[in-house]
């Protein structure tokens, strides 16, 4: 049976083992999928002794995820914009390595939330390694602008120029602030570790238009605080569980060619933590 598995530290409390599970029994798909602790600078031993055993693939997590693109003999163009890879696949060609945490973002606002990103004004609020994951897809569901605020300028820079030639291919208009945003938006995700330090939601509510879409891209205890901060400022507020199951599924398609029925897992998943 081909093997799979999660590499991560923490990895005690993946949910990609339940998910992969169901995949693979709703598209009748023989695979087995565990997850693995692995030491903090064992990563590539692990990657490789895991392929040498007959693994065919595996997701990484953190803080895995900047390490990974090293051990691929190829990468996506997602993964090599966002400087980080989730999914890695071993194959007759070699390790390939691939980015679908940004299409699970974006599968998961356009396909289970019904919003269509389309000529709307998205705000990406952080610009370290779980926003420059994202920004591309995002740029590629052709918003009419994205906006990436930082607490530290520099790295919102840095990450808009590295994306300024797919923002122009795609006439996508793209721009760098602190937190103190101006203007309003239809669609405002957190990437930022701030609700996790502690420190609460770094942007004023005032970037909320009336009912728009607040996403966190954490999910549990660690979203609770920006949610909070989307209701009472107006906003709809979403966790990032849906995107942690598109991202998933998009893994899957990668290492299987076929695409799993991403909402129903959802549903049942929701309904399983409820
Ligand atoms: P990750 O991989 O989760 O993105 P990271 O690369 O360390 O982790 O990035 C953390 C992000 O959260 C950064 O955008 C960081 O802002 P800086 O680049 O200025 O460090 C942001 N962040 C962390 N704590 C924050 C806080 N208390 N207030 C505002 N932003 C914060």
């Amino acid at each position: 049976m081909d093997k799979y598995c999660v590499m991560g530290n923490p990895v005690e409390h993946s949910k990609s083992p339940w998910i992969h599970a169901r995949f693979a029994e709703l598209t009748g798909q023989r695979l087995r999928y565990d997850k693995q602790l692995v030491a903090l600078d064992g990563f590539a031993h692990a990657v490789r002794e895991f392929a040498s055993h007959g693994g065919k693939g595996c997701n990484v997590t953190v803080p895995f995820k900047f390490e990974s693109p090293a051990l691929a003999t190829r990468l996506s163009p997602r993964a090599l914009l966002a400087q980080a890879a989730n999914t890695l696949r071993f194959d007759d060609a070699g390790v390939f390595g691939d980015n679908t945490d940004g299409v699970g973002l974006v599968s998961d606002i356009t396909a289970n939330a019904g919003i269509d990103l389309r000529g709307r004004d998205v705000l990406l609020v952080g610009a370290g390694g779980a926003a420059a994951g994202v920004l591309g897809p995002l740029i590629e569901a052709v918003p009419r602008r994205v906006a990436v605020a930082n607490r530290t300028l520099d790295k919102a820079q840095a990450l808009i120029e590295r994306h300024d030639a797919l923002a122009t291919q795609h006439r996508v208009e793209l721009a760098a602030s602190g937190l103190a945003v101006t203007g309003a938006f239809d669609v405002v995700v957190n990437a930022t570790a701030s609700s996790l330090a502690g420190a609460g939601v770094p942007v004023a509510g005032h970037v909320l238009k009336p009912g728009a879409l607040a996403y966190d891209m954490m999910y549990g205890p660690a979203a609770q605080a920006f949610l909070a901060w989307a209701r009472d400022n107006g906003g709809t507020p979403r966790d990032g569980l849906g995107m942690l199951v598109e991202q998933a599924a998009e893994s899957f398609v990668v290492w299987r060619g076929v695409r799993p029925p991403a909402a129903q897992v959802l549903g049942e998943l929701r309904a399983a933590l409820a």
